[in-house]
């Protein structure tokens, strides 16, 4: 019998600056009655000068693997889902690697912009239930705010940074993760997107001149293809749980914007109770949102052991996609482990690695070794 991808852990981080919409309006011709009667968004949180898509990935990590009572060495494999990478490559999953210690993991990045938790959670479920991995650690982390145009009033409202991880396990049992769906259509990648600062249009004066460096979007189209997908991503998974939308005690939506989640509840017959909305206190915080959303239901009691559990999103790419998971919670507890202790043996591991790599530069020279 194929393992169980579990999530025993659980884990959040946004910056501690509140960027409100009144503050917004006061820098450019918005407010916060637009603001708020378009998409639900009233404040988000922005990353400090000193933090960025790792360092909200590392924190939100640590308290994931503290509630899992997991230590960092146990984990086999990382996926950071990003839209905000701090670099093309190395990929920010490796950075999370080596600075919480993750010494036996395989990490890389996932870019299925915010539909990429999605996207991650279910590879690592795949993974687990192949058996080829028993711990995993799944990232969605955010500084999109560095990615907008704070000129352009049609996108920087929307935008938020934050992180959010969950752990996933293997265990017999039947819960965790029972479905998902994933999907895509690129005939739509140029509704959201980047256009520079990858290969097709490398940076350039002229590409920062025209800010091609920032996200460019069609909100309107977006907005219909995001109504229309999380209705029909939402029965995928949950016919392929093989159990009905009854049977779905909470709905975690990505959170864009409050209308397009209350419009696909409409179309899914679903009360508002039964879904989750935090949009208003973080904004869009892409791949982050939909765990952040878990961490606060999880701590409002919204959802408890044996609850099952709809995330479904949609974003740039285009991509959508969905999942169904029955809520677990933590395995017991065999000795207390605390994460956050590997941090500082992580930094000193990887400072001697640095150290060592050093010193057989200086021992080579210009020669390889003979192996
Ligand atoms: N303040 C005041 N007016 C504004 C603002 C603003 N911040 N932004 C746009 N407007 C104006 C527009 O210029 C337009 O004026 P015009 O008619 O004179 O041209 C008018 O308001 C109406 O604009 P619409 O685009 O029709 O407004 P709409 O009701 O569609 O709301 C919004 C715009 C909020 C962007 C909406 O379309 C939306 O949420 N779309 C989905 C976006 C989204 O979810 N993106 C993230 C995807 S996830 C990912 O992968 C990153």
């Amino acid at each position: 019998m194929s393992p169980y991808a579990h999530i025993t852990g659980w884990g959040m981080s946004v910056p501690s600056i509140v960027l409100t919409n009144e503050e917004i309006s006061q820098r450019m011709d918005t407010s916060d009655e637009w603001i708020q009667s378009r998409t639900g968004i009233r404040e988000r949180h922005i990353a400090g000068p000193d933090q960025t898509s790792a360092s909200l990935a590392i924190e939100a990590s640590l308290k994931a693997l503290e509630v899992a009572n997991l230590s960092p060495d146990e984990l086999d494999l990382i996926i950071v889902a990003t839209s905000s990478p701090e670099h093309i490559f190395p990929a920010t999953a490796c950075l999370v690697q080596d600075q919480i210690g993750a010494g036996n993991a395989g990490a890389f990045d996932l870019l299925a912009a915010c539909t990429g938790f999605i996207f991650a959670l279910n590879m690592a479920t795949q993974a687990i239930r192949s058996g080829s991995v028993k711990n995993a650690l799944v990232i969605g982390t955010e500084t999109l705010s560095r990615l907008v145009d704070w000129e352009d009033r049609n996108t920087c409202i929307l935008f938020g940074d934050g992180a959010g991880a969950f752990v996933l396990q293997a265990h017999e049992e039947p819960a965790g993760v029972l479905s998902a769906v994933m999907r895509s259509d690129g005939s739509g990648g140029d509704l959201l997107s980047i256009p520079a600062g990858g290969s097709r249009l490398p940076t350039s004066l002229e590409t920062v001149r025209n800010k091609d460096h920032y996200i460019h979007m069609n909100g309107r189209e977006v907005f219909r293809f995001a109504t229309r997908v999380m209705v029909q991503a939402t029965r995928e998974a949950v016919e392929a749980a093989q159990i009905t939308i009854d049977d779905i005690s909470l709905i975690i939506p990505h959170q864009a914007n409050a209308r397009i989640i209350e419009a696909a509840m409409r179309g899914l017959a679903i009360p508002m109770e039964r879904c989750l909305i935090n949009v208003d206190r973080y904004g869009n915080t892409s791949t982050a949102s939909i765990p952040i959303a878990v961490c606060e239901a999880v701590k409002d009691g919204r959802l408890n052991p044996g609850d099952k559990v709809v995330f479904v999103g949609f974003g740039a790419g285009l991509t959508w996609g969905a999942a169904v998971a029955q809520w677990s919670g933590p395995f017991p507890v065999r000795r207390k482990v605390r994460p956050v202790s590997y941090r500082m043996w992580a930094r000193v591991r990887s400072f001697l690695r640095r150290l060592l790599r050093r010193i057989e530069g200086l021992i080579w020279g210009t020669q390889y070794p003979d192996w």
